[in-house]
């Protein structure tokens, strides 16, 4: 069976889910729409694809597809969700799943009503060497797991927080067989973020053109309570780029550390053992490259070393087509995002804030007369 494929919104990381449709065996890229008809056109030209519309609302009527991918900016994710939803065809939804979990739910009630699955594009999870990592940890390679640290990309927390902080939150949910409660921090210019620095991600973060709602804070540190009794920490401040590179887990055990870091060079990850967890430098043991088989970053004959879109693409057409919910769908699609709201609900209540949250209003938009597009 051959799922068929379509894609809205066609920029940066349309690419990615592009390739991937075009590359597995048991898919076929049919249409892509976006609003913008050169981008629509150039993207359309490079993979050969035929349906192309202008509007999502034109596109779900005109084809039948079976999955599509939703790679706009986060405000649109929701409408595109519900529309996709209506029309009957699983969705798996670039990250942020949406700007605000009311939003969220409403993307998960269209799924769930209409009987096809939404599924959230945190690839990093099914990459080879987090999956390594995983077996390691589980197995007792690095003794009880004790936590994991994260480091942003140097972006303003605040806008970072819906780039790569969720990303981190489900690296967190992968690791600590997921999240109990949040405790987070954040401030503004040296103070403590108050209701007036709240404001658009584009006021924030003028160097990155992504929407991602309403935000606040240049600086965040978050504390994370994993439901296997473990932590994690991240951290996210504005920095110069050429130290972006941070960014991978830091995964910490009673006996051993891993960490999983892009090469400079290349972008690749490597993932890196060391059999004790010490502080200074010179009484740490050396650090060991660890290099899975090759087959494990076989798809469809071909090794994908890079935390690319096929590996999330990848498991939700298996989804689909084996009859089993995607690893990452249904309320597991949302937990990332909850932990959003739970990093601003924690510093303005200054206590810890468990999950699920029983209050689905942002905790920025409950605090604030600013609109935001929902
Ligand atoms: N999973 C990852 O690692 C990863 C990496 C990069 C980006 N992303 C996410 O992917 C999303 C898109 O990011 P990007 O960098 O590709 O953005 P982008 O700005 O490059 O592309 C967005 C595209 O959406 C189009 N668009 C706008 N309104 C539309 C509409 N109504 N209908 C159809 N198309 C419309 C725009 O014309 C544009 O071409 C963001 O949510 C971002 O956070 C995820």
């Amino acid at each position: 069976m051959t799922l068929k494929a379509g894609i809205v919104g066609c920029g940066g990381i349309s690419r990615s889910h592009a390739q991937a449709y075009t590359h597995l065996n048991n898919t076929s890229l049919v249409s892509l729409c976006d609003i913008n008809p050169t981008v629509l056109d150039t993207r359309a030209n490079e993979y050969g694809v035929k349906g192309r519309y202008t509007t999502f609302e034109e596109m779900f009527e005109s084809e039948e597809l079976d999955i599509v991918s939703i790679c706009t900016h986060a405000p649109l994710h929701a409408p595109v969700t519900i529309a996709a939803a209506q029309a009957g065809v699983n969705v798996l939804c670039e990250k942020p799943l949406s700007i605000n979990l009311q939003s969220a739910d409403e993307m998960l009630a269209a799924c769930t009503n209409a009987g096809v699955h939404l599924a959230v594009s945190h690839q990093y999870r099914f990459t080879p060497l987090f999956r390594q990592a995983k077996a390691w940890i589980q197995a007792g390679k690095i003794g009880a797991l004790r936590g994991v640290r994260e480091v942003g990309k140097g972006r303003e927390a605040g806008f970072e927080l819906m780039e790569m902080g969720v990303h981190y939150f489900d690296e967190m949910h992968f690791f600590m067989d997921d999240i109990e409660w949040i405790h987070a921090q954040v401030s503004y210019e040296g103070h403590p973020v108050s209701t007036d620095d709240i404001m658009h991600s584009s006021q924030l973060c003028k160097t990155d053109r992504r929407d991602n709602g309403l935000v606040a804070g240049d600086t965040m540190m978050i504390h994370i309570g994993g439901k296997n009794g473990t932590y994690g920490m991240i951290e996210l401040y504005r920095r110069e780029s050429t130290t972006g590179w941070l960014m991978g887990p830091h995964i910490l055990g009673e006996t051993g550390q891993i960490m999983i870091k892009p090469n400079p060079q290349n972008g690749i990850d490597e993932m890196w053992y060391c059999p004790f967890d010490v502080s200074f430098a010179a009484h740490t043991p050396q650090w060991e490259l660890i290099t899975p088989d090759e087959e494990a970053f076989l798809i469809d004959g071909k090794p994908w070393k890079a935390r690319h879109s096929i590996w999330s693409v990848h498991d939700v057409v298996n989804a689909i087509l084996k009859n089993r919910p995607p690893e990452l769908g249904g309320k597991g699609a949302l937990t990332s995002l909850e932990c959003v709201s739970a990093v601003y609900e924690s510093h303005f209540t200054e206590r810890r804030v468990h999950l699920p949250m029983t209050d689905r209003r942002h905790p920025l938009v409950k605090r604030t007369a600013l609109h935001v597009e929902r």
